[in-house]
């Protein structure tokens, strides 16, 4: 079974999809988490990730299991996550590593932005995860804030309108919802309701 989870920054994909990965137990992949540690790499590296080559060398270049959680989660490595995943070779370097995560047997939950229309078109069950964009730029406030990062909120809200054009406008792999794809709306949702939702939703349709 492959379920896909895609959506838009701080609408709560991630925590959908480690919650119905831990629930069916399955194998999970952030898929976001490449695209960050890609941009890491180019900027610890003193590079501009703007540029098409340095990116691409760094995806083809980059060891999954050696991903540092604490210098992608930052609110400079997601923007510039942003900009290396606009490039195509950057997305065909991480495309194969993506796709055989997601076949292996006994299936896999992915999370990004073109899981359902792009890496896996054929997964078993799709979600698209949304949310008003003022409760998402006030709850990745509040992630930051937790790490020690003293963002404003009023600079969270820009990047955050800046990140959902970048990632919704770009020629490549575009985030939109598959038409398939269920769309759970997390404005006025705790995380427990999202999930329970979502695992409802898996369970009736396999
Ligand atoms: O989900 P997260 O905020 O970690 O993703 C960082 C960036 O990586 C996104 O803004 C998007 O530009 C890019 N991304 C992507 N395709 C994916 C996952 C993430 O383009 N499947």
């Amino acid at each position: 079974m492959i379920i896909a989870v895609d959506g838009t920054l701080a609408s709560g994909k991630g925590t959908v999809a480690r919650g119905l990965a831990r629930h069916f137990g399955l194998p999970h992949l952030d898929t976001g988490a490449l695209y960050r540690a890609v941009a890491v790499a180019v900027l610890s590296a003193g590079g501009d990730p703007r540029d098409p080559e340095t990116a691409r060398a760094a995806a083809r270049a980059l060891d999954p299991s050696a991903i540092a959680e604490n210098a992608i989660r930052t609110a400079e490595a997601g923007a510039a996550a942003s900009v290396v995943a606009v490039q195509q070779g950057v997305r065909d370097a991480l495309f194969d590593l993506q796709k055989r995560f997601a076949e292996q047997p006994g299936g896999a939950v992915l999370d990004g932005r073109d899981i359902g229309t792009v890496v896996c078109p054929h997964a078993d069950v799709k979600f698209y995860v949304d949310a008003d964009p003022a409760v998402r730029a006030e709850r990745r406030w509040r992630e930051l804030a937790a790490r020690g990062d003293t963002v404003s909120l009023e600079e969270i809200r820009r990047q955050l309108d800046e990140r959902d054009r970048r990632d919704s406008s770009r020629e490549t792999a575009p985030l939109m919802r598959a038409e398939d794809a269920i769309l759970l709306d997390t404005t006025h949702l705790s995380i427990d309701a999202t999930l329970a939702e979502a695992v409802r939703i898996v369970q009736n349709k396999t």
